[in-house]
């Protein structure tokens, strides 16, 4: 996912996927470009979807970066 190449590579982004990819947190929050979310936008669940209505900045392109692969 996302959030495992952010950890993986000691990227040091404040806060980024506080609840280690459980679907509890938001923080992984991305807005992707129009083409990468095309391509990874199958299998959105509904609890992805649920967690992103509470999400700020939140755009018709946006994932949890930890449910990305
Ligand atoms: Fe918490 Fe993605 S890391 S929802």
């Amino acid at each position: 996912s996302l959030l495992d190449i952010v950890n993986n590579n000691n990227y040091q982004i404040d806060g980024y996927g506080a609840c280690d990819g459980t679907v509890a947190c938001s923080t992984c929050h991305v807005v992707l470009d129009q083409a990468t979310f095309d391509a990874v936008n199958k299998g959105i669940t509904e609890e992805e979807k649920d967690l992103l209505d509470m999400a700020s900045d939140v755009e018709a392109t946006s994932r949890l970066g930890c449910q990305v692969y």
